[in-house]
């Protein structure tokens, strides 16, 4: 699900490649690559490379939306070329970016864009682009190297509108919905002794070695109007955290306000992008989608200001996410989390969740399962091969050393479940209960202190002082990538980032210099990266592919109307995990495995709980977050545990004639050393819970924000450590066990220490809330 590319070149031939054009509008003969949605991307070198080539783009284009390159083949860390259509002409700007937002202006005074006026414009079908990359090409981890070979070439297209699109270096850009990927270019077919002569068409501008900080979002009205309504409870984030939360505290009759700055999404909250086959259900609702999100026609779900993959919308993760439900073995909180969060804390919280929101192993409501041989292929491997044994991994979530299970997944009725189905309308039913959509906070408004209530920022871009009762409290449920930014831009964490706020191009009133708060936040991010393995299997000669499910049958709409059938599935197929001990400590692994194609098998390796690699996430002037350390594989006993277990697993394949690597030469390090990962999407520990106001912690054993009387966080943010799976169930176990601190808190529940005594019990009843309304499903909350 990594978008615009993928791990480095694994194997150049595994590329699509390229072939030899004459642009017919220049005359220029190209090395280039057309892709099936009419994406063309060509490139001249002189007979001996040096810093410069020609490049080509042509887009399909109605007048809108973009087209772009990457030099390396990655979005992250590379020269990006960007192009667009404005008002007929063409406007282009060098970019770099280090997180899945969009790229800012890339500054260099010895690289520059220069446009060849006869490949350079709009039609009534496409934007072409010719140019000269001058010092573009650098050899180093921005674009190839003169002397490179195979060039991985990265591509991806949008038709959706640019932001301040006659803006060169100030545009902004929403995700590569057109489609986007990577193609192969041997630069020596490039080469050509007519460069110069076509290189002399170039009009020379230095349009990119201007030394001022752009802006991308000029100044609007940021004068705020004060709401008339007040809360005791104010909620950042609909995400699942935010969502359990919100619906736990309306539970005690406070008035609580959700606010969440995405859109609707289920059918059931009003969503409407609705699948082309069945016009009650949008793409959200159906299992079988989860693998397929990215191609919609509508992925408006995603976050664009984020560093990297999050979810926009009310629902959050649970709603982009790829549905599976790993409840947390005892050890994800026993090795790392403090006192009062460890299993024997939280387990009553776990059941809480569990009783609304379970998962399952088996989704389609018939009894059935479809789509099995993968399945039996690899339970034929890794029982004979490995030595593993099946549990269930709903029944067993302490069995994590040598086991497989069928995939759990968090499904209900045959729909894709999680808090917006099991919790929300529960929270619909109270009076004392809103939810806001389409309402960005911006801040927490702090008395030094005190949080008096919260800055808003609607999708027109109006903003609004929101108010808190005496006494009330803020909550902030944003998600890794996003809460961190309410923090930096309410004066809370570390200084640099603060001043990347204060003298940014974003309009934040902050606190005065000597009431902000330093504590790390950003500092101890993690993730899961996923090493993906495939094999040959001649024994899978039946298995569904894409079309399957972005197409399907009739035979399979019908059974998906009974809440059955392949689309009624997930898309993983088989899961393992399993341990590794060493001198270094025990790491675990997760498999999560499926086929896409007869004869053949893909499994997703997981390093999991133990890992020790952590990243850092901070905020750029434009109020993007962003890695400013990526997360994955940059402790040296990570990788050794990872190439033993791939190695481990080949030689096991090797030895079975039942899967087979399919590229022989791979080895663990060979994979490893190329860095050859994408990311887990799991993002946890950007403001990480702890026992003591040290340094090493932004919240308190009772997630409030140290320093601070009423703010809290209860999202994936504060996790201090990875879980063994996936994480959206260990996230809203935490979720749960929050609000009761929260209320125990509130209620003065506190032993001498501060804490929640232990055996405060706030939620009497499991499965009704307090306060009126009824837990059907059919509890619609438009
Ligand atoms: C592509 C993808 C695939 C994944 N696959 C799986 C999987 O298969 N299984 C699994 O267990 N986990 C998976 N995860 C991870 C899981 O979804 C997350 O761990 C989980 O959703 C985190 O929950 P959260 O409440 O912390 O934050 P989020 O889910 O990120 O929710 C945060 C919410 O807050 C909103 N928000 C953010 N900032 C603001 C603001 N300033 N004002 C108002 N609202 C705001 C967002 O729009 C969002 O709705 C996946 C994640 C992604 C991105
Ligand atoms: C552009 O094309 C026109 C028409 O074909 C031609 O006359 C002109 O010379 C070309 N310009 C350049 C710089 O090649
Ligand atoms: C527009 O330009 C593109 C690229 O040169 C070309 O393929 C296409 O045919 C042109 N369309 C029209 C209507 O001329
Ligand atoms: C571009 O900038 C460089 C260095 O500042 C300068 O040498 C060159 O003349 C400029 N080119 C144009 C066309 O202005
Ligand atoms: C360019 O920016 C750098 C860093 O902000 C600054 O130190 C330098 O003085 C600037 N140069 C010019 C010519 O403005
Ligand atoms: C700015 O916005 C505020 C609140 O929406 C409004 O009261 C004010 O009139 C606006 N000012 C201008 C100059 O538009
Ligand atoms: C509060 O604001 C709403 C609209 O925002 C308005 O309809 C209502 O009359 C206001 N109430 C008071 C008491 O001002
Ligand atoms: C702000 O709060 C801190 C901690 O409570 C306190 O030490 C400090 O004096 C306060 N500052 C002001 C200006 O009130
Ligand atoms: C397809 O594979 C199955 C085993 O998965 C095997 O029993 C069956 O004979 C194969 N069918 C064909 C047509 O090869
Ligand atoms: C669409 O799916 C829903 C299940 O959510 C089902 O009730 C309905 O009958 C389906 N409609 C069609 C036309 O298949
Ligand atoms: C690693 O050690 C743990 C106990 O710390 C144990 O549960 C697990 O089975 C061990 N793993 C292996 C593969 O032996
Ligand atoms: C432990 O980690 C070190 C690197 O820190 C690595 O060189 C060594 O091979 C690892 N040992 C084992 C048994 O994996
Ligand atoms: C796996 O299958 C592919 C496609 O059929 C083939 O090209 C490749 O050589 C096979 N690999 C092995 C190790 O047999």
């Amino acid at each position: 699900m990594r978008p615009f590319v993928s791990y480095l070149a694994l194997v150049a031939g595994a590329y699509a490649q390229s072939s030899g054009y004459t642009d017919a509008n220049t005359g220029i003969t190209f090395q280039g690559y057309e892709d099936t949605t009419g994406f063309k991307y060509g490139m001249a070198v002189p007979v001996t490379p040096a810093t410069d080539f020609i490049g080509q783009m042509v887009v399909p284009s109605n007048g809108s939306g973009y087209g772009g390159i990457s030099l390396t083949g990655e979005m992250v860390g590379s020269l990006l070329i960007v192009a667009w259509p404005n008002s007929g002409s063409v406007v282009a700007s060098l970019r770099e970016t280090s997180g899945y937002t969009s790229p800012e202006a890339y500054t260099n005074a010895s690289i520059s864009l220069n446009p060849i006026a006869n490949g350079t414009f709009v039609n009534s079908t496409h934007m072409s682009y010719t140019f000269v990359c001058a010092g573009c090409i650098t050899g180093d981890s921005l674009s190839f190297s003169a002397s490179a070979t195979d060039l991985v070439v990265g591509w991806a297209m949008s038709a959706k509108s640019v932001t301040n699109p006659s803006s060169s270096s100030g545009a902004t850009f929403v995700y590569h919905e057109a489609g986007y990927g990577d193609f192969g270019l041997t630069l020596t077919d490039a080469e050509s002794s007519s460069y110069d002569t076509w290189a002399s068409m170039a009009t020379l501008s230095n349009t990119t070695s201007s030394n001022t900080t752009t802006c991308s979002s000029t100044s609007t009205n940021t004068t705020a109007t004060v709401s008339n309504s007040t809360y005791d409870y104010i909620i950042a984030g609909a995400g699942p955290a935010g969502i359990i939360v919100a619906e736990r505290l309306a539970e005690t009759g406070k008035s609580v306000l959700l606010l969440e700055r995405g859109a609707a999404s289920t059918y059931a909250t009003g969503g409407r992008s609705v699948v082309d086959w069945n016009s009650t259900v949008t793409q959200y609702d159906v299992p079988a989608m989860d693998y397929y999100l990215t191609t919609a026609s509508d992925t408006s779900e995603y976050c664009t200001d984020v560093a990297n993959m999050a979810g926009c919308i009310l629902g959050g993760g649970t709603m982009v996410n790829a549905m599976m439900f790993v409840r947390p073995q005892e050890r994800d909180f026993d090795d790392k989390w403090p006192t009062g969060w460890k299993w024997s804390d939280v387990s009553s919280s776990a059941d809480r969740l569990y009783e609304r929101n379970p998962g399952t192993t088996l989704s389609s409501l018939d009894g059935k399962r479809y789509d099995q041989q993968a399945f039996t292929t690899l339970q034929t491997f890794f029982s004979k091969a490995m030595g593993f044994s099946q549990v269930d991994a709903i029944q067993s979530p302490n069995a994590k050393t040598a086991v497989y299970s069928y995939p759990p997944w968090d499904a209900q009725d045959g729909l894709r479940a999680g808090p917006v189905k099991t919790y929300l309308p529960l929270a619909n039913a109270v009076s004392n209960f809103k939810l806001k959509l389409n309402t960005k906070v911006f801040r927490a408004i702090r008395s030094n202190s005190t949080v008096t209530g919260v800055e808003v920022e609607s999708s027109t871009g109006a903003r609004q002082i929101i108010n808190l009762n005496t006494g009330g409290s803020v909550i902030l449920a944003g998600g890794s990538m996003s809460t961190p930014r309410i923090l930096y831009n309410s004066g809370i964490g570390p200084t640099d980032q603060i001043t990347t706020v204060q003298n940014g191009c974003v309009s934040v009133t902050l606190p005065a210099e000597d009431e902000w708060i330093n504590l790390p936040v950003g500092q101890n991010l993690r993730d899961h990266p996923i090493f993906t393995l495939t094999f040959n299997a001649t024994s899978i000669n039946d298995t569904l592919v894409s079309t399957d499910f972005t197409s399907p049958s009739q035979t399979n709409i019908d059974l998906f109307a009974q809440g059955s059938g392949p689309l009624a599935q997930s898309g993983q197929r088989f899961n393992f995990w399993t341990s590794l001990n060493s001198t270094n400590g025990t790491r675990f692994f997760q498999g999560t495995c499926s086929s896409t194609a007869d004869g053949s098998v893909r499994i997703k390796l997981y390093l999991t709980h133990g890992l020790t690699s952590t990243g850092v996430l901070g905020i750029d002037s434009n109020g993007a977050t962003e890695f400013t350390t990526d997360p994955w594989m940059n402790t040296d006993a990570d990788k050794a545990a990872v190439i033993s277990m791939i190695d481990t697993i080949f030689a096991a394949a090797r030895n079975s004639s039942i899967i087979i690597p399919s590229d022989a030469s791979q080895t663990g390090a060979s994979i490893v050393n190329a860095n050859s990962y994408t990311q887990g999407d799991h993002f946890v520990g950007t403001t990480i819970i702890g026992e003591t106001n040290d340094g090493t912690s932004v919240v308190d054993t009772n997630t409030k924000v140290w320093g601070m009387d009423n703010l809290f966080v209860v999202d994936a943010s504060i996790h201090p450590d990875l879980p063994t799976g996936n994480t959206q169930a260990i996230v809203m176990v935490v979720a749960e066990h929050a609000a009761a601190k929260i209320v125990a808190l509130a209620s003065g529940g506190l032993n001498s220490t501060g804490s929640v005594t232990s055996g405060v019990a706030p939620f009497a009843n499991n499965t009704t809330p307090a306060v009126g309304g009824d837990d059907d499903d059919d509890d619609a909350c438009e």
